[in-house]
């Protein structure tokens, strides 16, 4: 029996007659990034209004054009037999021979995408993933031959697909219960996590060509999310109403696509309202009930920095419950993090990869490990603008077991320190650590004023010893003093 290929469209919605409520109901249903408390869900509606009181062209109309060219794509798929829009079909359509593309409204597809899966796989398989692109309008990047490049290919993670880049085999399918084979084709984020843990041999077949790109447009939630004034709306909008054409598209055959969504961006920049305050309206970001214990004292230290060094960006890597991160006072936040919390739903080093934008602040406060913090702090330096600051958390454990590589306190600091002490050899780099909030290392791209001649092996009986020299730690004073002047800080 020949193979039947199954496009599975998770959201089927009709943006044009959707309204505020249908739309949560859906985004309830398919939150695959975002958790939605009631005060997110305030928040997410203050943003769509905020949208709506901007443009002409309304969020939902805006959407429903954006879903108008997924489908455009999709009719130009070859080879597929069936299209499935409905959940509840799946156990009818479900043949032993059946291969399932789970498909969003933003998710563009090669052509031969079918062929290239079937003519990969065999009736053993389970599973197929393949690398996935991003276009993002908002942004470009530079290939290795200087061009720019307007769609960027992304890495396969060993944690789970970034977006829709898998296909599910019925015989994969029927590893599971049939309550969970709709969560095995709804959930991209966990579906190898839940093979993993469920059916420890499965069969896995993995692509490196890129079978598909998702469109990750300004009116994504995600990206829509940390929008707090009109002027930042706009700002957004403004970059993406260019008419110049990337030099270099890595993926050709999403050209026309691309073209429809540079003209439709256009139509909606053209369409805007007149009379903006001139003041911003700051909407208000939805109180944490994740803030119990108030503004915590690295929030005020930060705070301060910012208003000291008239900083408007941040960047933080690794936002837990979002305690921190909500509130800081930037202009202009983004939050790492691939469990919770933040705008990105992804590692640093996906995140790194593709991110194009620039930063006055980065906080690193993500994996724990030496060589994790080593290339942040490593990428960090190459997003930081010129009078920038990257700060780390964690850089003085209090005991040997909080600095082991193995979690096994309930505060844990891992090794971030041997990462810190390192640093301080490079003759670019000024560094030096807080000695209270679980010591905040602080990196600045200015030339050493205290060069770290010779590094001792790293343990911690020698950072015991050795600590204050090694990381030079510094009192609050001198930590202000430090990151504010160009003067070397004196070594506490
Ligand atoms: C200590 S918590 C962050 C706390 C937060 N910065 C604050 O100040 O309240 C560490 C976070 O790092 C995240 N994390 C772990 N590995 C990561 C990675 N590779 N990239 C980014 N974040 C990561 C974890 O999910 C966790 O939420």
């Amino acid at each position: 029996m020949d193979r039947v290929a199954i496009l599975y469209l998770r959201t089927d919605v009709t943006w044009r007659v959707m309204s505020e409520d249908t739309f949560m109901d859906q985004e309830r249903h398919h939150r695959s990034t975002i958790p939605l408390t009631p005060p997110r869900r305030r928040e997410i509606l203050q943003r769509i209004e905020l949208w709506n009181r901007t443009f002409t062209m309304t969020y939902f109309e805006y959407r429903q054009n954006i879903k108008d060219i997924a489908e455009l794509n999709r009719s130009h798929i070859c080879n597929i037999d069936l299209v499935v829009r409905n959940r509840h079909s799946v156990s009818h359509v479900k043949t032993s021979e059946a291969i399932f593309i789970p498909v969003d409204d933003d998710d563009w597809f090669r052509p031969d995408i079918v062929s290239t899966l079937l003519h990969n796989s065999n009736s053993e398989t389970d599973l197929i993933s393949w690398r996935d692109a991003i276009y993002c309008p908002t942004r470009y990047r530079k290939n290795q031959n200087g061009e720019r490049e307007i769609i960027f290919p992304r890495g396969l993670s060993e944690h789970g697909f970034a977006t829709n880049a898998y296909a599910i085999t019925a015989k994969g399918l029927d590893r599971f219960s049939p309550e969970d084979q709709a969560m095995m084709l709804d959930r991209h984020g966990t579906v190898l996590k839940t093979f993993r843990a469920c059916q420890p041999c499965f069969s896995h077949i993995i692509l490196e060509e890129p079978q598909s790109i998702t469109h990750k447009s300004p009116a994504s939630i995600t990206k829509l999310q940390p929008i707090s004034s009109q002027t930042e709306l706009l700002d957004q909008m403004r970059t993406i109403s260019r008419e110049d054409e990337p030099e270099s598209i890595c993926m050709p055959w999403a050209k026309p696509y691309i073209r429809q969504a540079q003209q439709l961006n256009r139509e909606l920049i053209n369409g805007l309202r007149v009379n903006l305050p001139e003041t911003p309206v700051q909407l208000q970001r939805c109180p944490a009930k994740q803030q119990p214990q108030g503004i915590a004292p690295r929030t005020r230290l930060m705070n301060e920095i910012i208003r000291r060094k008239s900083y408007r960006s941040y960047l933080e890597i690794g936002c837990g419950n979002n305690q921190h991160f909500s509130n800081i006072d930037a202009v202009r936040k983004i939050g790492v993090d691939p469990r919770q919390g933040g705008t990105h739903r992804m590692s640093s080093d996906d995140f790194f990869a593709t991110n194009r934008e620039i930063f006055d602040l980065v906080f690193i406060d993500g994996l724990h490990l030496d060589e994790q913090v080593t290339r942040d702090i490593h990428n960090s330096l190459s997003v930081l603008k010129s009078n920038g600051l990257i700060l780390v958390h964690d850089c003085l454990p209090q005991s040997r077991e909080q600095q082991e590589r193995i979690r096994t306190t309930g505060s844990w600091m891992g090794d971030v320190w041997k990462a810190i002490v390192r640093l301080r050899q490079r003759h670019d780099l000024d560094v030096a650590v807080l000695k209270d909030c679980c010591g905040i290392g602080a990196i600045l791209p200015r030339s050493n004023s205290n060069l770290l001649e010779t590094i001792p092996e790293l343990t911690w009986d020698v950072f015991v010893g050795e600590r204050d020299h090694l990381l030079r730690i510094l009192n609050p004073d001198e930590f202000f003093q430090f990151i504010q002047n160009n003067e070397p800080a004196a070594t506490h």
